[in-house]
């Protein structure tokens, strides 16, 4: 989390999406300061009133006058009003937008890292309630504060221009308001930030229980996961409650205390006439401007509440946006130049540990040395939780090593522009994530400008001749808003997705763990005419994988123990002939293409 900042740090940093707007903005203040001047005009138009026209003796013309001054002046103060929402609310929606889709743009460019820490409720609440916050705080809050205190000077001035004494009673009522003001805004704080980091909580709650609705449902769970999420959201509560009654405390002395300064201000007022120190007109238009003071004076409390929790909301939103990334691309100047089309991939004495690992515990990839040779498919076999798919990941830098390098055609994977890299290296990953829209946008997502050819010949290689049976074809939508996929279909879209990119590195962390052995048996076979040079790393959890491979490698302990053929390690290694046994050749989701082409 961010250091503690003071409310005008906090406010300052949201400086440079407001600038645009700055002279819209400026217009909206001055047309709600017109309308508070404006409003504050008609008690004076009320003193010449009671002091002249309706005098003895006064003259009736004088009535008329004033009528039509107070009645100018209630539309002028229309007037403004309309004004000030004309010049404000557009300007504060293009804020909003400006900081949603940069921070958007930031959560992309963030390492996987950070997501790994990060609650994605948190961020969902920090990308959207937030930030409205902060646009209705800029659209209504902020001005109004401003204006509201201005008029409060003004006011405050123009009593004492009716009557000093009856303004000092007025005035002390202040000192407790500013005390009361202090230890408000201490405790409001620190209650508006809770509620706010709550409700991103109960965000990821339902995020993750939504996700995860099926197991819940298959265990039975669902009301231990209800009775969680009640708890979480009646904790919200209270603190709304809190929060709540910590701004009505306020609000009400705010409001009480300079009304009972007008209680005093009352008896001292009528005294002073009865002495023939000051004129009734003086009076009526002290306690008139005071009734009109009164709006902006209570409006305080609530506007400075509102402060505040656009204060927190702007602190969460640059606790996100302060994250940097390492995973950068190299300066300018200093990128290396991959000797090309090589297609070789290294790792040179490679370390890595996750940023969160517990101290004490080994590395989880503790100097891994290996060489694939261009073109070749190497098959990456190890126990369960070897480190097998941490070590995939280095190769598109989702993670970055510790120590020792990655290198992609002889050059060191932090030397590449990372669009470069990302172009050269297509993955598919152990879990399958497709987006919601159709088979061909998830296909071709590393490959957009790619042909109708490309995407036939992707899905042929991955075996997934089903799309085309879907009812609208490729054009079928499928994810969270479309039709819902198979295991086994999903794989293989993963799979035709990073063939589809035409890398020159294929890295497959077990793509066809959930075919069966004959259509694994054809995708391979594609895969070696289609990408026959391309450099595979593949990982293996089937002997039937492990045997289409040129050679394998073996991930003991954090490195690579032994690399052969499959026969040569069979023979020679017990700790492969263990890992192999291990290995089931039986996938537990078994998925045919031919069982759907039979049944096409
Ligand atoms: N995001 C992460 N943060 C922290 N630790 C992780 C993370 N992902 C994996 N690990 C740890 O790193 C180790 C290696 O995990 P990895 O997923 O690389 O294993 P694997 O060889 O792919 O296993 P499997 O064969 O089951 O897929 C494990 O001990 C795991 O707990
Ligand atoms: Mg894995």
């Amino acid at each position: 989390m961010a250091a503690q900042t003071t409310l005008f740090e906090s406010i300052g940093r949201i400086q440079p999406h407001v600038r645009p707007i700055l002279g819209r903005l400026t217009l909206g203040l001055f047309s709600a300061l017109g309308a508070s001047v404006v409003a504050l005009a008609v008690p004076q138009v009320l003193r010449e009133l009671v002091n002249g026209a309706l005098h003895r003796g006064g003259d009736p013309a004088q009535l008329w006058a004033a009528a039509a001054a107070v009645l100018g002046l209630g539309m002028l103060e229309a007037g403004f009003i309309a004004l000030r929402r004309q010049f404000v609310i557009n300007p504060a929606t293009t804020v909003e937008t400006g900081m949603r889709v940069a921070f958007y743009r930031h959560l992309q460019d963030l390492p996987v890292a950070f997501h790994d820490r990060w609650g994605s409720g948190q961020l969902l609440s920090r990308s959207m309630s937030d930030l409205n916050l902060i646009r209705r705080w800029l659209a209504f809050g902020a001005l109004m504060l401003v204006v509201c205190a201005l008029t409060t000077v003004i006011g405050v001035a123009l009593m004492f221009a009716s009557s000093w004494q009856l303004a000092l009673v007025f005035l002390a009522a202040a000192i407790p308001v500013v005390i009361f003001g202090f230890r408000f805004r201490t405790s409001y704080r620190v209650v508006s930030r809770l509620s706010q980091d709550q409700a991103g909580d109960l965000a990821t709650a339902v995020e993750e229980s939504v996700q995860g609705i099926r197991v819940l449902k298959a265990f039975g769970r669902g009301s231990e996961a209800l009775e969680s999420f009640s708890n979480q959201a009646e904790e919200l509560r209270r603190t709304e409650i809190v929060k709540a009654r910590t701004l009505a405390t306020f609000a009400l002395a705010v409001t009480l205390i300079p009304e009972l300064a007008l209680g005093l201000a009352l008896v001292v007022g009528v005294l002073t006439v009865a002495d023939g120190q000051l004129t009734v007109g003086a009076v009526v238009a002290f306690f008139a401007t005071a009734a009109v003071v009164a709006g902006p004076v209570e409006a305080l409390g609530p506007l400075m509440g509102m402060t505040l929790t656009a204060k927190t909301a702007i602190d969460r939103h640059f606790d996100v946006m302060d994250e940097t990334s390492t995973i950068l691309d190299p300066p300018p100047g200093r990128e290396l130049i991959p000797e090309t089309g090589s297609g070789a991939l290294d790792f040179r004495g490679v370390h890595f540990r996750y940023p969160d690992a517990h101290a004490g515990t080994r590395d989880v990839l503790n100097g891994v040395d290996l060489h694939v040779r261009p073109g070749e498919t190497m098959a990456l076999v190890g126990v369960t939780g070897s480190g097998k798919s941490t070590l995939l990941q280095l190769v598109p830098r989702l993670y970055d090593t510790t120590a020792g390098e990655v290198a992609v055609d002889g050059a060191d994977v932090r030397g590449l522009p990372l669009e470069a890299l990302r172009t050269r290296v297509a993955v598919a990953f152990e879990d399958t994530t497709l987006f919601s829209s159709s088979v061909r946008d998830n296909v071709l997502l590393g490959a957009p400008d790619q042909t109708e050819e490309a995407l036939d010949e992707a899905l042929d290689v991955a075996q997934a001749h089903f799309a085309y049976s879907l009812p609208d074809g490729v054009d079928t939508l499928i994810g969270e808003a479309g039709l819902s996929l198979s295991g086994g279909q999903r794989q293989r879209l993963a799979l035709a997705r990073a063939i589809a990119a035409r890398p020159g590195v294929l890295v497959l962390d077990d793509p066809l763990s959930a075919l069966d052995v004959n259509t694994e048996e054809r995708v391979e076979e594609r895969l070696r005419e289609v990408l026959a040079d391309t450099t595979t790393l593949i990982v293996a959890h089937r002997p039937s994988t492990v045997q289409l491979a040129d050679r394998v490698a073996l991930l003991e302990e954090g490195r690579i123990s032994a690399v052969g053929t499959h026969e040569e390690l069979l023979a020679g290694n017990a700790h492969y002939r263990y890992v192999l046994a291990s290995l089931t050749d039986e996938p537990e989701d078994l998925d045919s293409a031919d069982e759907e082409e039979a049944l096409a």
